[in-house]
């Protein structure tokens, strides 16, 4: 069997939703300090809708895809259910990743959570 799924390869290789989005209303890091990547996430938010998202990921090819495949599934969504997005999720849509690899869809996880408190701190900051 192959190591990685057709969809981590196709990932990989044509990553979705590169980039910064300038105007972004929540952005969100997240990097592992053992392999030392690094995933930056850029959502655009209204009406508590994700509507458009990018990244920026310094690492692996299981980090790029899971980025890729993580902006895919949040991307016209409410917030309500970006908040749920959980790394299993991110790997079960790439049909799966090696366990050794499962902390890079850590990374994706946590960088859109990240985001999200980003753009909850600035709504917070508007309201006083
Ligand atoms: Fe660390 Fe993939 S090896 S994010």
């Amino acid at each position: 069997m192959a190591l990685y799924s057709e969809k981590v390869m196709d990932h990989f290789r044509n990553p979705r939703n590169v980039g910064v989005i300038e105007d972004a209303n929540g952005v969100g890091l997240a990097g592992n300090a053992k392999c030392g990547d690094i995933m930056k996430m850029y959502l655009k938010i209204e009406d508590e809708v994700v509507q458009d998202v990018k990244f920026e990921t310094f690492g692996c090819g299981s980090a790029i895809a899971s980025s890729s495949m993580a902006t895919e599934l949040i991307k016209g969504q409410p917030l309500s259910e970006v908040r749920k997005l959980t790394n299993q999720a991110v790997a079960e849509a790439l049909d799966g990743l090696p366990a050794y690899k499962m902390h890079c869809s850590v990374l994706a996880e946590e960088a859109i959570q990240a985001a999200l408190q980003d753009y909850e701190s600035r709504m917070t900051k508007e309201d006083n």
